[in-house]
């Protein structure tokens, strides 16, 4: 299967993604940040990249642009890797069941932002990430597959973040390719 990536920052479940591409293909690299760090690195990789800044244009629009790109690249299912922005409610519609997110705790747990410090706080002993399908709640969609890290005396939350970082570039490839041939 194609798949489409849209990222805004570092990218590194991208590049993740994309080394260990098997049984599934990357058609093209978006991002609403032109100087995310990651397009930089997809395009030295030779992948098809699309930069469009949401700034001035209606949502709408925004996410025409988007979708256009998407399509004429080919691409079948997205994977959003570290995308900051919340896809409309048309746009996942329109999607269904073809987008999947990468999220770093163990959902149901700690859906939005700042999981790491929310785990720490709470005296969890694990964390970790989890791959679902993006529906229009936030974060809520089927759970795919997760792995686990423990929480370690001492973390703070950039240590963690680290630690979770390092299993999700080993989940997000596989359950990927799971999902492409499912
Ligand atoms: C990851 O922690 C991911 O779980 C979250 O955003 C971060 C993106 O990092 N959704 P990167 O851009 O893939 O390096």
């Amino acid at each position: 299967k194609k798949v489409g990536i849209l990222i805004s920052g570092r990218g590194s479940n991208m590049m993740a993604l994309v080394e260990r591409a098997s049984g599934y293909e990357i058609a093209l690299v978006a991002s609403d940040k032109p100087e995310a760090a990651g397009i930089g690195w997809a395009r030295e990789h030779g992948i098809a990249t699309f930069v469009q800044s949401p700034k001035g244009m209606l949502k709408g629009d925004y996410e025409a642009a988007i979708d256009r790109a998407l399509r004429d690249a080919g691409v079948q299912i997205i994977a959003l890797a570290g995308y900051m922005r919340l896809l409309s409610d048309d746009f996942v519609a329109r999607w269904r069941g073809k987008i999947i997110n990468i999220h770093p705790s163990l959902l149901p747990k700690y859906k939005g932002l700042d999981t790491h410090a929310r785990a720490i706080d709470a005296g969890d002993a694990v964390a970790g990430c989890s791959v679902h399908v993006v529906t229009e709640e936030l974060d809520g969609g089927e759970v795919l597959g997760q792995a686990e890290v423990p929480i370690l005396p001492g973390d703070t939350p950039d240590t963690l973040a680290a630690r979770v970082l390092e299993a999700e570039h080993r989940l997000y490839p596989r359950v990927l390719a799971e999902f492409c041939a499912r």
